[in-house]
């Protein structure tokens, strides 16, 4: 697909059919669209048939925002290596503050066999359409509907965990994100720095370990910024080329 036309798609839905939900028909057309091939937006362990026959429903902007299984996978198997390496006897808390689809909170908490899952989701509509799509696969999650800045300090944490915190913000409008140029780590909404400042002032006792998926390119200043900040363990990119992306795991 041309430049201007995946630009003009990728608005459609993002704004027009944000939240619509989307037939069986338009996921695999979508999927053609974003990545140039058949069934690869899969989630929670599944082609887009097998979880559209389970009843589970995805919006326009899932399909776009979603990070698919190829993905969060991958991304979920470095989390894995990272936690073995460094706190190999830790009870494990995956905390996702920007849910989505909560796929990439599936994926993770799944290859740590996290018991506690912790999740943040202010939009009321995917909140509720993701809530009642991993009720179907009996995947439980403490749910929190609202802005995590304003939730977060409520919530009461293990101090014995490790907590593995998943920030996957919006890109947004202020010009975060082009094809071209990538992804701007300082004007994501909120910018990723604030959030792990907020994090770093949230959680003065336990480890913890963040994990953002980023696009394939990202403005290498923006990166810059954050290692002055906060150790970066890995910084790397997905495995298939169809679905490439790119993650930073780091702590704070
Ligand atoms: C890029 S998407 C996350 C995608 C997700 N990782 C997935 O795999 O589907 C960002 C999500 O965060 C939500 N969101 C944006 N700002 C938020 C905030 N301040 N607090 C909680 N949720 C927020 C948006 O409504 C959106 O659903």
């Amino acid at each position: 697909m041309k430049l201007s036309k995946a630009n003009a798609w990728r608005t459609d839905l993002l704004e027009n059919k944000c939240n619509q939900l989307m037939a069986l028909e338009e996921v695999l057309e979508a999927s053609k669209n974003r990545f140039g091939y058949d069934n690869l937006i899969r989630l929670y362990g599944m082609s887009s048939c097998e979880y559209y026959a389970k009843g589970i429903r995805i919006f326009g902007r899932t399909a776009i925002e979603a990070k698919v299984d190829s993905q969060a996978n991958f991304i979920a198997n470095r989390v894995k290596e990272t936690v073995q390496n460094n706190y190999p006897n830790y009870e494990i808390s995956v905390i996702d503050l920007f849910m989505g689809s909560g796929n990439l909170l599936y994926q993770i908490a799944e290859s740590l066999q996290s018991q506690s899952k912790i999740a943040f989701e202010r939009d009321e509509n995917i909140y509720n359409l993701t809530r009642s799509n991993l009720e179907l696969i009996d995947f439980s999650v403490q749910y929190h509907l609202g802005n995590f800045q304003d939730l977060f300090p409520k919530i009461q944490l293990n101090n014995k965990n490790l907590n593995v915190i998943i920030i996957d913000p919006p890109w947004g409008n202020k010009g975060a994100f082009n094809f071209s140029k990538g992804l701007d780590l300082r004007l994501t909404e909120p910018p990723l720095i604030e959030i792990l400042h907020f994090l770093k002032k949230q959680i003065a006792k336990t480890p913890v370990i963040y994990v953002v998926p980023v696009y394939k390119i990202v403005v290498e200043e923006s990166l810059l910024s954050i290692a002055e900040n906060y150790s970066i363990y890995e910084r790397g990119l997905t495995l298939t080329p169809a679905t490439k992306i790119g993650y930073v795991i780091g702590k704070i």
